[in-house]
Parts: structure tokens; C-alpha cells; sequence
């Protein structure tokens, strides 16, 4: 297992391209399940989530043909995948347990091939991560779904015409939350090939819906409202080839913007998607960050300047489905906090056990009060270096950050979970300045005889 040794201290400046956003990549990939003929992707990032993608799709009858990045710069590398219908339809739990993201495969794979078998995603560190709501999307398209041996097993009848397709229908998706990134992806996915046009009501507007919704158009999709709560779609007979640049991570842009308020950093982000981090943007000016970008161009794509140069000040967040403050955000917004001038109050909506960080930070130093769903972050001077330990993908990234701004040295313990959705993280930010290095942990090599 690896781990990072971070001397903190270094302020970090230089510039940095975003790289394509795994949320928006995962839910891509899967959509080549809907058509029989090549998808091609652009700026797929090097990720083990990504990995695990592919060899689930290879699995499933994806011929997959990957081209890394040559340049460690650009925002990703090319993926075609070729789906074979025929192949076979069983998401098995070795692949599904490694990346509760493969239920992705469930709508587009139940709606061209009229039967899916996705093993259930078990909870995870940030909590328990049910998937009933996208099996109530799917069963009001006519689906017949049920739970056997931890696998959903999911089936369309044989119509009249002898076709196994779905049938469209007006879908309400609102859970205790509010709506779902994922069930939004999977019932949309799914709706493009039913027979009538489907109307999902509390849809995520999430922007990697949006980009999902852009994929299926090129492939011949009739969408509209992506973004919107309430998304329309006409089912198509049959969807075809497309070529698609995948949306730039907002969330890997809002852990860099944090990496420069957190080390009154001076840091240039190209590639940025701005105009899909307006809250985490707007918390960060309201402390005193100084954020300079142009959105004459594309504002998903922009450049972005964020300066930090004095201790920053308190605020009050609460996280919310988008375009409200994202929970993808709330580990490495409260790194900041901890050395902000005054008491800041941070409040989960959307994982409400999201705060593994928390007893980490405070060995740190970083003075935090929880209750229930809301941590009261008290700012202190200083945070002290130690070891600590990386429990999911966004408290690693809060660890990696409050070691950069620690004084002494930092071990983040476990940074697999980061290698997950960071690509070459400690590489990235040692280009900035930071004393960051991975250290491998050496297997001896067992010798028989
Ligand atoms: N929920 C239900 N029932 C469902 C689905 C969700 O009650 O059937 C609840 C969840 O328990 C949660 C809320 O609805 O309280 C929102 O969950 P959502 O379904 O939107 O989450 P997701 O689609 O499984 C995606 C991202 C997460 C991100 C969330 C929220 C991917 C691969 N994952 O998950 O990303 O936190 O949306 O924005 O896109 C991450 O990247 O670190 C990560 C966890």
C-alpha cells in the first residue's frame, strides 16, 4: 500500500490542466452499451476507477482500444469501446464491490439487450448508498426487477412485435435526498432506446448529466432539459457511432483552487470548468480567495487564476445537489477552514456520515465539534503534521491538503482510495512546489524452497 510524505509548508504556484472528469467518463463509458457501433472518447483520465470501468465492459462485450496521454499534461487520454449485444450481461460483484459505479451498466445494458444482472453496489465509507431509486426509474420503463443472491436481475417482456424494448413513462426520481447523479444517468440512458417518451421529474442537473445527455444526442438521442429538474426524452429504435470530449473535472478544479487557498498559493487552472463550480467558487471569494477567470470562450473549459495571500476568513456551507455546494467538495473546503480566522459551520445534505476526515484532521491539530450532520470548524493557527489514514477518495484528498499547509512532515496512510479519482496527484503538485513524494510499500519477495 502506498502513502504520501508531505512536507508542508511550500506555497504553491505554476499552472495545471484539469484533467476529464471521472463522474462524467464512468456513466459515458457505460453508454456505449446502448449501440452496436464504435464510441470513441476524449480526455478520459488515468484512474483505477476508470480501469475498473474498462474491464467491466470488457467483460460485458466491450472491445475497448485505449490510448493514454503521451503528454502527462493534457486532460486525458482517447477510449473507443465497440459493444457486441450478443456478449454476456452479468455485472459480477469481484468488479462491482471494487466501484459502486458499475450499476451504471444496469439501464444501458437492460435497454439494448432486454436483460441485465448487476451484482448490488455494497455501502462504502461515506455511508450506505442504496440503488432504489433507479430500480424504481427502471420498473415504471416496464422492467421486471428482482433482487437474488445480491445480484439485481432485471428483465423487459417480449412485446407483440416479438422486441424486448421498454416503454416510456412519466418518472418522479426524488429520494430523502434529492434526486440521484447515477439513478438520473441510468433511467435516462435507458429511456433513449424505449418505445414513447419518457419525462423524469427531480432529475439530477448535475453538469455530468448534462455532458451524459450531450453523448446520447451525438449518438442520436432526442434529450432535452439536461441540467434542468425535469429531462424529456423520446425513445429512438436504434443509436449509433459518436465522438465525445469528456467535461473537465470540477471537482479535481475545486480540490487545486483548495490547494491554493490552503498554501496562499497562486495557481492557474486551464481547462477549468467554471461555470460548474459557482458555489465552491463563491465560498472560496466570500473567504478572501481571489478568483480571476474570462468566460468569453467556453466556461466549461476556462482559465481560471486563484490567488490566496493573506489567512482567510470563516463561512457557513452547507452542501446540496448541484448547482448548490457539492458534497464531492466538503472534506477539502473543511482543510481550509481549519486555518480560517474565526469559526466556520460545515452541514452535509447529501451523505450525512461523510466525515471520516474529521477524526483525522483533529489529529492534526485542527480543532473540530460534530454533531449529527454538522462539524463546527474552529480555526486555528496551525495544523502539525503526523500520520493519518485515507478512508475514502475526497477525505484522502482533505488529508493531502491540510498536510501541503502542515507544519513538519505528513503521512497520508492508504492513498489507493486517492489513486481512484486523482490522477498522479503528488506528481501534479510537486510541479507546483509541493514536497510531496509516494512511497511504495516494498512486498519481500517470498522465496519457496
Ligand atoms: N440515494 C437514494 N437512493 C438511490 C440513490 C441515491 O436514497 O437509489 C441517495 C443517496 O444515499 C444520497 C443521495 O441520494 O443520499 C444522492 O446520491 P446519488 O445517487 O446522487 O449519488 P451517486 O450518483 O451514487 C454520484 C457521484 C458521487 C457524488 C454523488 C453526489 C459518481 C460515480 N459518483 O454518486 O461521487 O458524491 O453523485 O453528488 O458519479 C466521489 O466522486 O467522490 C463521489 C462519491
Amino acid at each position: 500500500m502506498d502513502r504520501f510524505e508531505i512536507r508542508g509548508g511550500a506555497r504553491l504556484s505554476g499552472r495545471l490542466t484539469i484533467k476529464g472528469s471521472k463522474n462524467a467518463a464512468l456513466p459515458l463509458m457505460a453508454a456505449a452499451l446502448l449501440t452496436d457501433e464504435p464510441v470513441t472518447l476524449r480526455d478520459v483520465p488515468e484512474l483505477a476507477d476508470i480501469a475498473n470501468m474498462r474491464r467491466l465492459l470488457d467483460n460485458l462485450g466491450v472491445a475497448l482500444q485505449h490510448s493514454p496521454a503521451s503528454d502527462p499534461d493534457a486532460a486525458g487520454g482517447v477510449l473507443r469501446l465497440h459493444a457486441d449485444p450478443k456478449a454476456n450481461s452479468h455485472a459480477h460483484y469481484d468488479i462491482v464491490r471494487t466501484m459502486r459505479a458499475s450499476v451504471c451498466a444496469l439501464g444501458p445494458m437492460l435497454a439494448r439487450r432486454g436483460e441485465a444482472r448487476v451484482s448490488l453496489p455494497g455501502g462504502c465509507a461515506i455511508g450506505e448508498r442504496p440503488v432504489d431509486l433507479h430500480l424504481r426509474g427502471l420498473r415504471a420503463l416496464g422492467a421486471e426487477i428482482e433482487v437474488d443472491g445480491g445480484d439485481i436481475i432485471a428483465k423487459v417482456a417480449i412485446g407483440s412485435d416479438g422486441a424486448r424494448r421498454l416503454t416510456g413513462a412519466r418518472i418522479f426520481l426524488g429520494g430523502p435526498m434529492g434526486s440521484t447523479v447515477l439513478g438520473t444517468a441510468n433511467v435516462m440512458s435507458a429511456a433513449t432506446l424505449a418505445r414513447g417518451t419518457t419525462i423524469i421529474e427531480c432529475a439530477a442537473c448535475e453538469p455530468e448529466i448534462v455532458d451524459l445527455a450531450k453523448l446520447l444526442t451525438a449518438m442520436g438521442a432526442k434529450i432535452s432539459g439536461a441540467g434542468s429538474p425535469r429531462i424529456t426524452i423520446e425513445g429512438v429504435a436504434a443509436l449509433g457511432s459518436a465522438d465525445h470530449r469528456v467535461l473537465a473535472d470540477r471537482i479535481e478544479a475545486g480540490t487545486y483552487m483548495c490547494a491554493a487557498a490552503i498554501t496562499r498559493g497562486d495557481l492557474i487552472l486551464e481547462n477549468c470548468p467554471v461555470d460548474a463550480l459557482m458555489a465552491h467558487m463563491d465560498c472560496l471569494a466570500t473567504m478572501g480567495v481571489t478568483m480571476q477567470y474570462d468566460l468569453s470562450g467556453d466556461p466549461l473549459r476556462a482559465s481560471c487564476r486563484v490567488v490566496a495571500d493573506r489567512r482567510l476568513s470563516p463561512v457557513e456551507v452547507t452542501t446540496q445537489p448541484h448547482p448548490g455546494f457539492p458534497t464531492d467538495l466538503q472534506a477539502q473546503l473543511m482543510a481550509v477552514l481549519c486555518l480560517a480566522e474565526g469559526r466556520s459551520v460545515v452541514t452535509e445534505r447529501i451523505f450525512g456520515e461523510r466525515f471520516m476526515h474529521v477524526a483525522e484532521l483533529t489529529r492534526m491539530g485542527a480543532q473540530l465539534y460534530r454533531t449529527g450532520a454538522t462539524v463546527n470548524v474552529q480555526g486555528t493557527e496551525r495544523l502539525q503534521g503526523t500520520q493519518v489514514m485515507a478512508s475514502d477518495l475526497r477525505a484522502s484528498a482533505c488529508l493531502v491538503l491540510a498536510g501541503l499547509a502542515a507544519e513538519g512532515t505528513t503521512i497520508v496512510n492508504r492513498v489507493y482510495h486517492l489513486d481512484r479519482g486523482y490522477e498522479r496527484m503528488e506528481e501534479r503538485l510537486r510541479l507546483l512546489g509541493a514536497d510531496i513524494e509516494r512511497i511504495s510499500e516494498q512486498v519481500p519477495e517470498v522465496v519457496n524452497g
